[in-house]
């Protein structure tokens, strides 16, 4: 039963029925709010109700302001509605209730219904219709419907935990890559200022040891430890260059074409690449993101492909960078996309999200396409000012292409 509150205009309590035995199994009551402008009517419904055992505290109303009032003031677990009413009508309750944001089952208790009101009337999402000359379907109607509106309410709530959980994951597993990016340049800054200076030292030291020394033997010692450095260098270089590659700094075309010809002389494979401009303005964290997806390609096609040929092209066209590497291999499906170990291809769909871009993946008998999107806000606009946003965010793509990456 509500609280002993001042009711609005329209609205009147019904006690709980006690010929019903109450509560059901120590349930709470049922919180009912009644639209119904005939005491007799509402009484019979409350009976049916507290036959069947349902323990309910009701409140009746019947102006379209009691509704409202009633609606605003607590919670309920069902309305029950008749359809004629004086000044509004179902169909409109059915409204106002939509309108307030509440989510409550509704149920139409009409004296008579025509059945094209029934089909609105459920059409704009209520729960049931009944008449009322057969009221032995009301107790389990408001069962019903209040057990699926939980259920509906449960599993919205677990899908948007869902979803707010891939999206923490997401904004985790990008923070680790860049976080990752951050860290290399760090150690290849390090590798280069302490051990590319010191190793740059002691050639030299050596060199002048050697200029001064007459003994052969030791001169061939200088020799032999000048070749050791050189070695030293050459690896701390290429350590270097997969830490931070240092050739994007001449821009991503020059970097990409240099990759292809590093591919192909390694591979064996042949490997082509296509832009569409010579060079490219591109916002910061872009050529890294491109440069990274044109590695991890190419390590596949060498992987896995079984290729013969691989072309990568390079576009910008309308506000979009485009980069698809494509190959003539065996092609890979959906069991090769969701291996648990492999993480190459989920770690690009990563790196693309830090910028706002997608990765598609498609094959057929033909080979494999790897294709990375980035939207731009201007086609080939230059980097923006410092805490502004490169690119326009798209929702309706869907980013992982076929398959989950
Ligand atoms: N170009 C390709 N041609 C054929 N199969 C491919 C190709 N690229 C990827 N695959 C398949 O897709 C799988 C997943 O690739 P992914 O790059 O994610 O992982 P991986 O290369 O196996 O391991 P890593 O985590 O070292 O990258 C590969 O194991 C391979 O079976
Ligand atoms: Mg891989």
């Amino acid at each position: 039963m509500t609280p002993a509150a001042a009711l609005p205009p329209g609205a009147s309590r019904t006690e709980p029925r006690p010929d019903g035995a109450g509560e059901r199994g120590g349930d709470r009551r049922l919180r009912v709010l009644h639209l119904e402008d005939s005491a007799p009517d509402h009484e019979l419904a409350m009976a049916h109700l507290g036959r069947a055992g349902l323990g309910v505290d009701v409140l009746r109303v019947d102006s379209e302001a009691a509704f409202r009032e009633a609606l605003a003031a607590r919670d309920w677990d069902v309305v029950l509605s008749d359809f004629n009413l004086p000044g509004f009508d179902g169909l409109r309750a059915q409204r106002i209730l939509q309108d307030s944001g509440r989510s409550l089952p509704f149920i139409l208790v009409s004296g008579e219904i025509g059945e094209d009101t029934a089909v609105a009337a459920m059409r704009n999402g209520a729960s049931d219709y009944l008449l009322k000359n057969n009221l032995a379907r009301l107790a389990p109607a408001v069962e019903h419907a209040i057990a699926a509106h939980r259920d509906r309410q449960a599993r919205t709530e677990a899908d948007r935990e869902l979803a707010a959980s891939r999206q923490r994951l997401s904004e985790l597993a990008q923070h680790l890559q860049t976080s990752v990016e951050m860290e290399r340049a760090a150690i290849a800054r390090e590798i280069h200022d302490d051990v590319g200076g010191s190793l740059t030292a002691i050639k030299f030291d050596l060199a002048w040891i050697g200029r001064h020394v007459a003994d052969p033997e030791v001169q061939q010692r200088v020799f032999n430890a000048l070749e050791t450095v050189a070695h030293a260098v050459e690896a701390s270089q290429r350590i270097m260059h997969n830490l931070r590659p240092a050739i994007l700094e001449q821009g991503l075309v020059a970097a990409l074409q240099w990759m292809a010809a590093q591919f192909e002389n390694r591979s064996g494979i042949a490997c082509s690449f296509r832009s569409s401009h010579e060079n490219m303005q591109l916002p910061a964290g872009v050529p890294l993101v491109a440069y990274r997806f044109a590695q991890e390609a190419l390590t596949n096609v060498s992987k896995h492909a079984q290729a013969t040929r691989v072309t990568i092209d390079l576009s910008l066209s309308r506000g979009v960078l485009s980069l698809e590497v494509s190959d003539n291999g065996r092609g890979l499906d959906r069991a090769d996309l969701a291996k648990a170990r492999s993480f190459g291809l989920r770690g690009l769909h990563e790196r693309a999200g830090t910028v706002g871009g997608w990765v598609e993946v498609s094959s057929s008998a033909g080979g494999t396409v790897l294709m990375l999107s980035v939207p731009m806000r201007s086609a080939g606009a230059a980097a923006p000012p410092d805490g502004e946003t490169a690119f326009d965010q798209d929702d309706d793509h869907d980013p992982t292409g076929w398959g989950t990456l």
